[in-house]
């Protein structure tokens, strides 16, 4: 069996990674038209940073693993064709801020259509507006000239998390396949199932129709959103009323209807999903007449949106009401710890809030390459989800990058943690309050600081959701 995957990202990279690893006896090819990237998925230094991912490409890779950028051979060749390109969210026209944008899905598939002389299984593999397939397939047809060819298409959301994409692909909660009930159909899904039985239980995986599989992945990437949202939302209240909103979300986890997980209260989620499937859901009930439907997840962002805001303004107003010139360090610019990844990291919202304030912000970053910085603050809103770059990254002099946190806050007045990289929780904090303007602040966005041994050695400490330092409360009463 000879399977391809068209797009060599975030998500078609480490699965194909996984699925090479795990089935020796498939040809697993990833193209990608990306030349940089097909180079460095063939070097030691992979594309993206993820735990563990290089041990296992380099497991697969020259044996049964391959990265090319001959998209139309591959594609021909193959029995399995996964479609893992990006789907950005539209920034003009109808539906423009909201509506998934199917320009590389469509570009694609007439790939596949104009390449293909036998029959193949098409997986969607990058998340897609319900009824995709739909469109998908009518563009398939079309465009393939030899009659013989069937299409079936499958529906496989990836439910992988960046960081733990290896440990999420290895034991995964569920596969999911949706297809058509149809003899082909369900051809096609058992062909499917079995690459994935190599190394999963048969009763992990879940079949379904095509449209409970689409609108699947954005449910459950709206419900895990939201409960972000929901603890946020709380971390407000708790600031105001003097609650602990970590104490809140381990009270309410332990409840096994809750459960533990996603209750973090933080400046903000980011990531390429979250915000972007959202829209997209949002879009959906709306050109389906569900005004309601839209604006009950729809608030789920704007949430989001106050979080990053709100941060802004706490920085902003216990600093005496004024950055400007002020130095500021930021720790972290991943929108989550061990990933190099900033798409749609809070982040970006956060520095901008600052900097339109006139702070002169250093940032340090463990895993993110300077120029990502430069281009993120520059790019407008969703324009990042495009293979080149449409925007100018901002001027080097606009922002200062260390890559040493202790020399990001030397001078500095106040430290951000954006980012909930472990290291941050080892640092001499002693040490950095010597070096920085006094007072000192530090506003931590992902609550992973000691902030009681903080405020011991001097800093004045603002911790989201958490009762306000004496300091900062004096300072609003
Ligand atoms: C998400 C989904 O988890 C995954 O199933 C889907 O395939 C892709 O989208 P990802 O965006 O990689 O994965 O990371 P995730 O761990 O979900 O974190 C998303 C954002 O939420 C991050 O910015 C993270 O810091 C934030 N977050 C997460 C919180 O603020 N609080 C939490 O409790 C959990
Ligand atoms: P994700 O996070 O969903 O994996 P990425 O943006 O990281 O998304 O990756 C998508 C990849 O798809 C990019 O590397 C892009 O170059 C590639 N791509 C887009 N359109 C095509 C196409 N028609 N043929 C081959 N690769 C494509």
């Amino acid at each position: 069996m000879k399977i391809c995957c068209i797009g060599a990202g975030y998500v078609g990279g480490p699965t194909m990674a996984m699925i090479g690893f795990k089935c020796p006896d498939i040809e697993v090819v990833v193209v990608d038209i990306n030349e940089a990237r097909i180079a460095a998925w063939n070097s030691d230094k992979l594309p993206i940073y993820e735990p563990g991912l290089l041990e296992v490409v380099l497991a697969a890779r020259g044996r049964n693993l391959f990265f090319s950028t001959d998209v139309n051979k591959h594609v021909g060749e193959a029995d399995i064709v996964f479609v893992s390109v990006n789907t950005p969210t539209k920034t003009r026209g109808v539906g423009a801020g909201k509506a998934a944008d199917l320009t590389y899905w469509e570009g694609a598939a007439r790939v596949i259509a104009s390449v293909s002389t036998s029959s193949k299984i098409i997986v969607e593999k990058s998340t897609v507006p319900v009824k995709t397939a739909d469109a998908i397939e009518k563009v398939l047809r079309r465009n393939c000239s030899d009659p013989s060819v069937q299409f079936e298409i499958l529906s496989n959301p990836e439910f992988l998390a960046e960081g733990t994409a290896i440990e999420d692909l290895t034991n995964p909660d569920r596969i999911l396949i949706g297809g058509k009930d149809t003899e082909a159909g369900r051809a096609a899904i058992a062909t499917l199932a079995s690459v994935y039985e190599h190394w999963i239980a048969k009763d992990r995986i879940l079949c379904t129709n095509l449209w409970s599989a689409e609108l699947s992945k954005l449910t459950a990437n709206a419900m895990l959103a939201q409960r972000i949202s929901s603890m946020n939302s709380i971390s407000a209240l708790c600031e105001a009323t003097g609650a602990d909103v970590q104490q809140v979300s381990r009270a309410i986890g332990t409840d096994s209807r809750i459960g533990p997980k996603f209750l973090n209260a933080s400046v903000g989620f980011g990531g390429s999903c979250f915000q972007k499937d959202i829209l997209n859901l949002v879009y959906i009930c709306e050109t389906v007449g569900l005004q309601s439907v839209a604006e009950y997840w729809h608030q789920v962002i704007l949430m989001n949106d106050f979080q990053k805001q709100r941060f802004v303004e706490r920085v902003i107003s216990a600093m005496f009401n004024t950055i400007s010139k002020k130095k500021i360090a930021v720790f972290g610019f991943a929108f989550k710890k061990d990933t190099g990844d900033t798409r749609e990291t809070p982040a970006i919202d956060v520095c901008r809030g600052l900097m339109a304030d006139g702070a002169n912000l250093c940032v340090y970053d463990p895993e993110v390459e300077d120029k990502q910085i430069y281009q993120d603050l520059g790019t407008e809103k969703f324009e990042w989800d495009h293979p080149s770059p449409r925007s100018a990254p901002i001027p080097k002099t606009a922002i200062a990058i260390s890559h040493d946190a202790m020399e990001a806050a030397r001078d500095a007045h106040a430290i951000c943690v954006l980012t909930e990289w472990d290291r941050f929780k080892n640092y001499d904090y002693q040490a950095i309050y010597d070096n920085m303007v006094k007072p000192a602040f530090i506003f931590d966005g992902r609550n992973i600081l000691d902030h009681a041994k903080l405020r011991e050695i001097g800093f004045i400490v603002y911790a989201l959701g958490k009762p306000l330092d004496p300091f900062l409360q004096k300072h609003y009463d």
